[in-house]
This record gives structure tokens, C-alpha cells and sequence, in this order.
């Protein structure tokens, strides 16, 4: 394995920030490049076909960019997309299913874990399946939440009215049920991190893109630097407030300018 030296990360849009932000704080040196296909966001409530048609997409843009390897920071990609991906291109993929349930299942005492997400993620059973067969005696409930992510890509604050009723209401869903852990399956969710936990206080909520991160050396040869990593961004629509909803969340990289691409010629 040499060296890697560039790394592509995609979502649907925003939240694949929430992962790149826990990818360069863990590793630093590396040279990434983001693609934000905001032209096409939610995924979520889209057809399998659809969202692997828009994937493919993705990753062909970023090979286009010298990409060497490519995290999807978006959990329904991840759940619906992972092996048909893996076995059209050859380069390495990486989604964040492995790394969120062997947290979760890290943080849960009870065992009762559950997974809330976008209707494709729900859907597609991939989280709760994979708990399953790392620890056969776990429970698991799946929630679809489908509103959250055009609350977040429309700027709404985690602390807006709309935002903490949405939450309760989808939340409430797992009333009765026991549940310590819950896998935030979306990677959007953890824009609404702290709304989620005032709801649920004392449930452990799990960003994939966090336990992605820490784990990252096992799939791939990172660089070793204290360099802070660099990141080029590419969105697939106008630059509608991207970079500004960026710079507000990212701690751990900067975001000076996002380019546009047409996802169309992919
Ligand atoms: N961040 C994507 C995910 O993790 C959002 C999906 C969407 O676009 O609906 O599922």
C-alpha cells in the first residue's frame, strides 16, 4: 500500500461536511477534494436506481479530479450504493455503515440501538443488518426522519422552532423501546446534534463521520503531517450559501471558495 495522496469525499450536499470535518481533525496532511451535489440533494427520498445513477456520477467526477481513493460521507449512498460502486470502479471506496455500527454497538449497554436516517437508508435495513451479524443478540429500530435534511440544506437552525418540533416528532418514535444508542445514519444529522440530545438526553448519539475518522489509518496509508489538511470543493448547483454554512461548521479545515461543476457531463 503506498501512500495516499488524494482523497475524494462526496454527499447529496452538506452533510457530507459533518464527516470531512472528523477526517482532517483525525488525519492531517491530507489532500482532499469534496463534491457537494447540491443541484440534486435530497438523495434520501429518491429510487435505488436514481441514487446509484447519481453516484456513479460522484465518483466519476472525482476520478476526473486525481482522486486515489473515496469516502462517501453520505449514508444512503453508503447503505444502497456501497458494492455495486465497489464493483464498477477500482479504485478503494469506503462508506461509513462498518465504522457507525461497531460504535454503536461500542456505546450501547442494553444492546437496543437505534438508527435514524433518510427513507433509502431506512429502507435499506444495511445499518441495522450489519448489527446484527456483529452482535446477533442486538435490538434494533429504524426511524426515517426525510425532513430533517431540506431543514438543514435550507438553513434552518438546530434551535428553530420547526426544527426541535420536526425532531420531537420523528424522535418520539422511539418511545418504549429502551434504546441507549442511536446511529445519526444521515450524515446531515449531526447539524441537529444538539437539538437531538436535549430530546433524547440520555441517549448516545453517533457520528459516523467521527467514527469513520478514527479508523481511517485501517483502510487506508494516510500521510504523516502536522500540516493542516486541504480540502478543494466542488458543488453541482449556483453557490447558494454553501460556503457560508461551511465556514460556520468546519473547525478542523478551512473553506476559502467551491467551484461548480455540471454533474451532467459525468
Ligand atoms: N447526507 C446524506 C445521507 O447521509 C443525505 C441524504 C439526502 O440527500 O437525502 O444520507
Amino acid at each position: 500500500m503506498s501512500t495516499l495522496k488524494r482523497l475524494g469525499v462526496f454527499d447529496s450536499g452538506l452533510g457530507g461536511l459533518t464527516v470531512l470535518n472528523e477526517v482532517c481533525k483525525y488525519n492531517p496532511g491530507l489532500d482532499v477534494v469534496y463534491f457537494g451535489d447540491t443541484a440534486r440533494v435530497p438523495y434520501g427520498s429518491r429510487t435505488v436506481e436514481t441514487i446509484n445513477r447519481y453516484a456513479e456520477q460522484d465518483v466519476r467526477f472525482l476520478l476526473s479530479q486525481g482522486v486515489e481513493a473515496i469516502l462517501i460521507a453520505c449514508g444512503t449512498v453508503s447503505t444502497n450504493c456501497l458494492p455495486s460502486l465497489q464493483s464498477i470502479f477500482s479504485l478503494p471506496i469506503v462508506g461509513v455503515i462498518d465504522a457507525g455500527c461497531q460504535a454503536a454497538l461500542r456505546a450501547s449497554k442494553a444492546k437496543r440501538i437505534g438508527v435514524i436516517g433518510t427513507r433509502a437508508t431506512v429502507n435499506s435495513r444495511a445499518y441495522e443488518l450489519r448489527i446484527r451479524e456483529l452482535c446477533p443478540e442486538a435490538q434494533t429500530w429504524g426511524v426515517e426522519c426525510p425532513l430533517f435534511v431540506p431543514l438543514i440544506e435550507n438553513g434552518f437552525s438546530p434551535d428553530d422552532p420547526i426544527t426541535v418540533m420536526t425532531v420531537e416528532r420523528y424522535l418520539s418514535q422511539f418511545k418504549g423501546t429502551g434504546v441507549d444508542t442511536i446511529i445519526m445514519g444521515c450524515t446531515h444529522y449531526p447539524f441537529l446534534a444538539s437539538t437531538l440530545q436535549k430530546i433524547l438526553p440520555d441517549v448516545t448519539f453517533i457520528n459516523v463521520g467521527k467514527a469513520l475518522s478514527h479508523r481511517l489509518r485501517e483502510d487506508f496509508e494516510l500521510p504523516v503531517s502536522s500540516e493542516p489538511s486541504r480540502v478543494s470543493y466542488f458543488v453541482s448547483d449556483e453557490d447558494t450559501g454553501f460556503l457560508q454554512i461551511a465556514r460556520t461548521y468546519l473547525d478542523a479545515v478551512s473553506a476559502d471558495e467551491v467551484q461548480k461543476v455540471n454533474i451532467d457531463k459525468f
